[in-house]
Order: C-alpha cells, then structure tokens, then sequence
C-alpha cells in the first residue's frame, strides 16, 4: 500500500454555525488550508428513500474508494517508475488532467454528466454502473496482463536462464550429437560447478557401456557446465536416474530439432511482444479509469454528504460543507483534530430530526447501529 499523498476531513454543518474561521484559526493550530466543497441541490424524494440511499452511498463510497486505490497499486506494480519519479506528487494519479488533490480541492458537480433534475437514486445508479464497469475493465485488463507476463518470463527463462533450465535449442549443435545412430545416445547434463571433479572422476563408471572420455563440454555459464555424454542407448535411462542422484541435472527435455528452436525463437519475441502491448493497454486504461472512477468517487461522496447532511439537519437543506486538507506532516494530527471538531461541534448530535417533533430521533438509533457514527456528517478520505 501506497503512503497517502493527503488526507482530508470533510465535515458538514448547519449554515448558520459560520464554522469557516474557526476551522481556518483553531483546527489543527491553523495548520490546515480549508476549503469549501460544493454542494448542489438534488432532488429530494422522501426521507424514507434518503434512509435508504444512505446505506447504498456508503456501500459504494467504500467500494470506489477501494477501487481508486487499487487502480493506484496497479499502476506501481506494472509502472513501478512512474510512481516514484513522481516524489510528492504521484505523476500516474491525474484525475481530469490535474493531480488528485486539485480535484479534490476544486471540486464541483459534472451537471453537464449528470443532470441535477434527475432523482438521486437515478443519479447514484448512473454514477455506480459507470464506475463499477470501469472497475471490471480494469480487472480484465490487469489479469490479462499477469497471464501475458508469465509467459513471457517462463520464454525468458527457456532462453535466458542459466543451464539447468533454458532451451538448449540455440546452444547444441548437431556435432555434439550422435545422430542417427541404432545403439548410440548422447545425454547431456548440467552438472554444477561445484561437482565438476565428481563428474568428472564417476561418469565413465556410472553405468556400464558409457563411452570413455566420450564427456565434452558444451556450455559453461557461472553456475553450471554442460556436458554431453554418449552411451549405449540401452542404458540412457539407468545414466540419466544415477546422474540426478549425484545432484547433476541431465536435460532429458531436450532433443536435437532446427524446427523447435524456430519456435522457440518465435515463441519468445511474441510473449515478448505481446506482454509489452498488453502492458501498455493496461497502463492507458487504468490511468483513465483512475480519473474517471476518482471523479465518480467524489461525485458518490457529494450525494452522500448531502443526503446525510438532509437526514441531520433537516430540510429545507441549509449547510455548509468543508475540507481540511492534512499533508504528509500534519497527517498524523487528523485524529485529535477529529476529537477537537467532536468536542466544538457535538452538540449537533441531539437535534437529528427532533425539530420534526415526531419523537423518532435518527442520532439515538444511528449510534446504536453504527459505532463510527459521529455527532454531525464527518468523513476522512486519504487520497493516495
Ligand atoms: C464533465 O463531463 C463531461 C462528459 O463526460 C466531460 O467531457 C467534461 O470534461 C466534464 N467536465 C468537468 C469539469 O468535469
Ligand atoms: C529410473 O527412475 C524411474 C523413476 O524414478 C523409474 O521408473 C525407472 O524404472 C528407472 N529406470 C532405470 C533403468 O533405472
């Protein structure tokens, strides 16, 4: 997991609490920028479908916030350069062109996107559907790339690896072979450095009928020497069980053909080529959908606020709505700033629908259900 760039408290309160100075003077020491966030009016159906829609917003912010950030772990896995030439500001995470926070900061409702006289059950399922498709692409995407890779690291390692396991193909030669003979086989084995006078003082006597001297090295690379043996072919498979009791490792994959080294050849510029594009499809699509998806993150976070700020406060809605932004350093004074907003602003907590005078009072049941319910409509978002 990424560090978060910053983290803001976004709290809502009644418009009449002027709360804008003292967050600006108090909170945090005056440490922290606040900024206004926007709200829009949205069409209000009953305050039973606003109950509702207040599970369905929290569920899906959690849901596309969890999803920016993996989008976010994505693109350090597959890029993991861009995320660090960034320094402080993370280059790869661009929301609309500009880097997150600006978005965050500036935010205002997208109304040619999604038009404020719809309801806002509709507005959350365009919003949602988009999103969530998005999210899918993603997934599709980035496990297309996993497969894509480990293809072409298992060609990679057939044409690359050291002696025990990459092809051969491009290293025997037919002069190294006994070929076409009835009673003669050659095997060839990686034997390791460290074995090299072991092999070279037990071969000849490992089984019977192998060819003295008949032991020449193929290869050599830091770990292993390559050697092919020839015997008679009615002993190959005793040769080749007492070579890997020695910890020598005999190549019984390979067989002497010009057609499988073409392919192998062919086979590794294709994974090769075909990982890279996949890699680049992947990276194109998850920048946009980080954009994409982080907008609609917050565009879910404005309703949600909004609705919960109706349920506190009553209508007809009158709030006002702020970020404190929080850094790197002032981060870890976010939880005694959150106490310090509970204790000034707490006193919200009694009046949820009370003025209603209908005696049901949502901040009484809320608390029960809920145990990170606050006193008045307070989130933290990290941004990462
Ligand atoms: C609003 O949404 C439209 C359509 O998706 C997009 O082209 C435009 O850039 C968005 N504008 C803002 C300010 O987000
Ligand atoms: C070699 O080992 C395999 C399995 O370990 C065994 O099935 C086979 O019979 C052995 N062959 C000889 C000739 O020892």
């Amino acid at each position: 997991m990424s560090e978060p760039i910053a983290s803001y408290l976004i709290v809502s309160l009644p418009e009449a609490t002027d709360s804008e100075e003292w967050l600006k003077s108090n909170l945090n020491g005056g440490l922290s920028p606040v900024f206004k966030f926007k709200l829009d009016d949205f069409q209000i159906g009953t305050l039973d479908s606003l109950v509702q829609e207040s599970e369905d917003l929290a569920k899906l912010d959690q849901q596309l916030g969890g999803s920016v950030s993996k989008i976010v772990d994505i693109l350090s896995s597959v890029d993991p350069a861009s995320s660090k030439s960034g320094g402080s500001s993370n280059s790869a995470n661009l929301v609309l062109g500009k880097p997150a926070c600006n978005y965050v900061e500036r935010f205002s409702w997208n109304s040619s996107k999604y038009r404020l006289d719809r309801p806002i059950k509709q507005l959350v399922g365009v919003i949602a559907n988009e999103a969530i498709a998005l999210d899918n692409d993603v997934r599709t995407a980035y496990s297309s790339y996993q497969t894509a890779k480990s293809n072409y690291l298992a060609a990679d390692r057939k044409k690359n690896g050291d002696l025990s396991i990459k092809s051969l193909h491009d290293i025997v030669k037919p002069e190294h072979f006994v070929l076409n003979s009835e009673h003669l086989s050659t095997v060839l084995i990686a034997v390791p450095k460290t074995l090299n006078s072991d092999f070279k003082s037990s071969y000849e006597t490992l089984t019977e009928f192998v060819i003295p001297r008949s032991a020449t090295v193929v290869a050599t690379d830091n770990e292993y020497t390559l050697y092919a043996v020839t015997l008679f072919t009615k002993y190959q498979q005793e040769f080749i069980n007492a070579s890997r009791e020695h910890k020598w490792h005999p190549r019984t994959d390979f067989t002497y053909s010009e057609e499988v080294l073409n392919e192998m050849r062919k086979e590794f510029d294709l994974t090769r080529a075909t990982e890279s594009k996949v890699r680049n499809d992947l990276l194109r699509l998850a920048k946009t959908a980080y954009s994409d998806i982080f907008s609609a993150w917050f565009h879910i976070k404005a309703i949600r606020i909004y609705v919960e700020s109706v349920l506190r406060y009553g209508l007809p809605p009158s709030f006002e709505c702020s970020l404190i932004k929080f850094d790197k350093t002032t981060g870890k004074n976010i939880g005694k700033a959150k106490k310090d907003l509970i204790e000034k602003y707490g006193y919200f907590g009694g009046q949820a629908f009370d003025k209603k005078g209908d005696g049901s009072n949502l901040h009484e049941f809320a608390s029960l259900v809920d145990t990170d319910y606050e006193p008045f409509v307070l989130y933290e978002v990290e941004i990462i």
